[in-house]
């Protein structure tokens, strides 16, 4: 990694902003520092992409009070942003995940609305807006990401109205309704509204938007219904048109199917099956620890399995892998002890020594690891409460190149719209879950097959690169960026 200075020479034709650079800055027990990758479905469908153009990438290192020069990373170039211990609690874990994040996800827990918190998320949206002016080329193309960045499209637009900007969500976009509750909700749209496109995962939020921009501001809008055929919408706002569509993000298909079929995961596929006691069937979860993934109500749906004697526990293992994640906000906190509590429950009521029914982990593991779980699992629970996309639902469908496994799949995410093959539940219906559950565990081989081969199919013929090339066509040219997906369109379903 080589120290930049970001001069006229070094700014970039394209440059993200998002909260996080991929990588966080780690403080190692012997002083020294050290780079790891950070978490979150963002950076996973963001990096490959930003790596192939040699871009610019301006975001927070994941520590409070840390000054970093710009530096290169093979070939990428990371413009850090200093953020303070206040700004972090008012910003980060205030405003941006403890009003923003529980209110566009169906108020699951009650967002928090509290003033100075949005003082600090306007002043930290300015700063971020004042790096990416400083990095960016003359006319060059700016991508700001995500619900903790919403101000900065417009903030960006007034200090270089030569770019060209986008602004995409990943996460859902709340109905009218809930996004209401916002004291500072006009704010929010006016600052989205400086994008020269607006992005969301499905047609539902791309609708909730310009109906809040007609309702709200009282703003022009055409095309009114993105859903019906998958065109641009287009909100007319201080003499600009702005345009608004779906753009369902997805994983690097192709990157992670050729990993599966290596030699390397496949054996360590078999080793992780020797190491779990050599179970008939291996039940696995992979999510952020959030209240919106539904990992107490899986936990629930086994233990109740178990108890009822439909699951055997002599036959049956589940791994359930929970990245930590925004662990000084009160609801993670009393997540976390939840799940560990059910975790504890399930073992102490169904396990034997040397083997418990869930092997619980509360860390990221390494990537090839991750693939090997996903190789290694027969049944893969993805059962969120609200989940804009979820790519860990696709990443498995990439890895099962070989027709194996079965994915239980909740409706209230973004990836149901697209894998209608999965087992898909309502995860407001314990018993129905439970029922799926026992029918992805008993699916017969041939069905199974013909499932998977559906799902893999969708998605690797929508992997991330065309997710970006069909967002930045429409960015630079207003093309239709759904022309292509008219295969889908049988399948889609009205989602936020
Ligand atoms: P979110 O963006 O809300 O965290 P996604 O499912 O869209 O949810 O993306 C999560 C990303 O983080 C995926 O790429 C997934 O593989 C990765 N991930 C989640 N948990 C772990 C873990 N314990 N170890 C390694 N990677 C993880
Ligand atoms: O995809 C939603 C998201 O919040 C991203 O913006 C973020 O990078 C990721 O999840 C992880 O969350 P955090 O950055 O709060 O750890």
């Amino acid at each position: 990694m080589n120290n930049i200075g970001v001069d006229d020479e070094s700014r970039s034709n394209f440059v993200v902003v998002a909260n996080r650079l991929p990588v966080d800055l780690e403080h190692l027990p012997d002083g020294t520092t050290a780079w790891k990758r950070s978490p979150g479905g963002l950076v996973t469908a963001l990096e490959p992409i930003l790596r192939s153009k040699s871009g610019a990438w301006v975001g927070w290192p994941g520590v409070s009070d840390e000054r970093v020069e710009p530096f290169t990373d093979n070939g990428l170039t990371l413009c850090p942003i200093e953020l303070s211990a206040t700004d972090i609690v008012e910003y980060y874990e205030g405003f941006s995940n403890d009003t923003l994040w529980p209110l566009y996800h169906d108020v699951s827990v009650p967002p928090t609305f509290e003033r100075s918190w949005w003082h600090t998320y306007c002043a930290v949206n300015r700063r971020f807006a004042e790096e990416a002016a400083r990095c960016a080329a003359p006319e060059a193309t700016v991508w700001v990401q995500d619900y903790q960045l919403q101000l900065v499209p417009k903030m960006l637009r007034e200090l270089r109205p030569d770019l060209t900007i986008g602004f995409f969500l990943h996460i859902p976009f709340p109905p009218v309704e809930l996004f209401m509750q916002l004291p500072w909700r006009r704010e929010i749209v006016e600052g989205m509204l400086g994008a020269d496109l607006i992005g969301f995962h499905l047609p539902g939020g791309a609708d909730n938007f310009l109906f809040l921009a007609r309702r709200l501001l009282e703003l022009e809008t055409t095309n009114t219904s993105v859903g019906v055929r998958g065109a641009l919408g287009q909100v007319r706002f201080n003499e600009r048109t702005v345009q608004v569509g779906a753009f369902p993000i997805s994983v690097d298909s192709l990157a992670l199917e050729a990993m599966a079929k290596g030699s390397a995961i496949a054996a360590r596929a078999k080793e992780i099956r020797r190491e779990l006691g050599n179970p008939e069937k291996i039940l696995l979860g992979v999510d952020r620890l959030d209240y919106t993934k539904g990992i107490d109500l899986r936990l629930t749906a086994v233990k109740e399995l178990l108890d009822e004697g439909r699951l055997d526990a002599a036959r049956t293992v589940m791994v359930q892998l929970a990245t930590p994640s925004r662990e000084r906000v009160q609801h993670y906190i009393d997540l976390r002890s939840v799940i560990e509590e059910q975790v504890g429950h399930i073992n102490g009521d169904h396990g034997q020594i040397g083997h418990p029914i869930v092997h619980y982990l509360y860390q990221p593991v390494a990537r090839d690891e991750l693939v090997a779980l996903f190789v290694a699992a027969d049944v893969m629970l993805v059962t969120p409460m609200r989940d804009g996309m979820n790519l860990v639902a696709k990443e498995y469908v990439a890895c099962r190149g070989d027709l194996g496994g079965a994915l239980v799949l909740s409706e209230f995410t973004g990836a149901a719209m697209e894998l209608r093959q999965a087992y898909l539940v309502n995860p407001h219906d314990l018993d129905g879950v439970k029922n799926v559950i026992m029918t992805a565990l008993e699916q017969d081989s041939a069905s199974g097959r013909r499932r998977m081969t559906a799902l893999h199919h969708q998605v690797l013929t929508h992997d991330v690169h065309k997710w970006a090339e069909s967002f930045l066509a429409a960015l630079t040219s207003g093309n239709d960026p759904q022309s292509d997906t008219s295969d889908n369109e049988p399948d889609l379903v009205h989602n936020t």
